[in-house]
C-alpha cells in the first residue's frame, strides 16, 4: 500500500515537473520575413532546430516579404497567448502599435537579425550583428585591396527600408570616405535576392559601357552577388578579376564562387540568431533576468586566402 507521505511526495514531484515544463516547454511564435536568401533559409532551419532541441513548440509564420503579413502573424500569436515572440522585421519602421499590443499582453518580443526604430522598451532584446560594422569591413577590404588604384564601384542594396540595407550602406560609405580613388557610381536595391541582383547588375553593366567602367561590386548579401556574378559572366567579363566582388553573409555558394576565382571577399553573418535568443528567453522566464538590449553576434571577413573550397565543404550541409 502506498503511504500518505509517499503520495504527498509524488504530488510535490508532479507539481515541480509541471512548473519546470511550463518554464521549459514554451510556445513561441516566430514571424520570419520569407526566404529571399540562402542565409534566411539557414536561419529558419536553425531556429526550428533550436526550438526542437529545447522542447519549445514553435509556431512558424512565413511573411512572404510583407510587413502587413508580419503584423497579422504577431496579432495572431498574441490572440493565441504564446509565451514569447521572435520576429525578423522586414523593414525598420511601422512596428510601434503591434509591439505595444504584445507588451500589453505581457508577451516578450525578441528581434532577430534586423532592427526596428521603435522604443527599445517595446522588446525584450535584439539578437544581431553590428550591421554598420559589416559594411565598413567590406569597404575597408576594398580600400586595402585597391592600394590607391582608381576604382568605380557599383552597389546592390538590400530591401529598401530594412536595417541591414541602411546600415551596410552607411558602413561601406564610411570606410571609403577619404579615399578619393574609390567612387560609388551606382547604387540600387536588389531586394536581397539572386534574381534581382542579376537584373540590376545587368542594368549597371549596360549603363557603364558593358561593364568596362566598373571596377568593383559591393552587394549587401551574397545571393545578390551570386546573381550579379552570372550577369558579369554573360557580359563577357571575368568576375573576381575584371570586376572585384565583395559581399556579406558567407553562404556556401559564395565560397564556391571564391574557390572558382569569381568572388573576392565576404563578411560572415551567423544564421544562429535563435540560440542566443532562446537562452535569453529561458533566463528571463526562469527568474526575470533581463538580457542586454542588444546581443551582438560576430562578423568575420573571409577572402580568397581562406581556402574557400574547404569552407564550402564545412558549410554546405548546414541548412543554407
Ligand atoms: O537581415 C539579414 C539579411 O537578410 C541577410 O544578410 C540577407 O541575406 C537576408 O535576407
Amino acid at each position: 500500500m502506498i503511504s500518505k507521505k509517499a503520495l504527498v511526495g509524488a504530488g510535490v514531484l508532479a507539481s515541480m515537473l509541471m512548473m519546470s515544463s511550463s518554464v521549459l516547454a514554451q510556445t513561441v511564435g516566430f514571424s520570419q520575413i520569407g526566404s529571399e536568401s540562402g542565409w534566411r533559409a539557414a536561419e529558419t532551419t536553425l531556429t526550428l532546430q533550436q526550438a526542437k532541441d529545447r522542447g519549445i513548440d514553435l509556431k512558424f509564420a512565413d511573411a512572404q516579404q510583407k510587413q502587413e503579413n508580419q503584423i497579422k502573424a504577431l496579432r495572431s500569436f498574441i490572440a493565441q497567448g504564446v509565451d514569447a515572440i521572435l520576429i525578423a522585421p522586414v523593414v525598420a519602421t511601422g512596428w510601434d502599435s503591434v509591439l505595444e499590443e504584445a507588451k500589453e499582453a505581457e508577451i516578450p518580443v525578441i528581434l532577430l537579425d534586423r532592427m526596428v526604430d521603435s522604443s527599445d522598451d517595446l522588446y525584450l532584446t535584439a539578437v544581431g550583428s553590428d550591421l554598420v560594422h559589416e559594411g565598413s569591413v567590406a569597404g575597408q577590404w576594398l580600400v586595402d585591396e585597391l592600394a590607391g588604384k582608381d576604382c568605380n564601384v557599383v552597389e546592390l542594396q538590400g530591401t529598401t527600408g530594412s536595417s541591414p540595407a541602411i546600415d551596410r550602406k552607411n558602413g561601406f560609405e564610411q570606410a571609403i570616405s577619404g579615399h578619393a580613388n574609390v567612387k560609388l557610381i551606382r547604387s540600387q536595391t536588389g531586394d536581397f535576392t539572386r534574381t534581382k541582383g542579376k537584373e540590376v547588375m545587368e542594368s549597371f553593366l549596360k549603363a557603364e559601357d558593358g561593364g568596362k567602367n566598373i571596377c568593383a561590386l559591393y552587394a549587401h548579401n551574397d545571393d545578390m552577388a551570386v546573381g550579379a556574378i552570372q550577369a558579369i559572366k554573360e557580359a563577357g567579363l571575368k568576375p573576381g578579376e575584371d570586376i572585384l566582388v565583395v559581399s556579406i553573409d558567407a553562404v556556401p555558394d559564395i565560397f564556391q564562387a571564391m574557390a572558382a576565382g569569381e568572388a573576392n571577399a565576404t563578411v560572415e553573418l551567423t544564421p544562429n540568431m535563435a540560440g542566443p535568443a532562446f537562452d535569453a528567453l529561458a533566463a528571463y522566464m526562469k527568474d526575470g533576468t533581463m538580457p542586454p538590449k542588444f546581443i551582438q553576434t560576430e562578423s568575420k571577413l573571409y577572402t580568397m586566402k581562406d581556402d574557400p573550397q574547404a569552407v564550402y565543404e564545412q558549410k554546405k550541409d548546414l541548412g543554407y
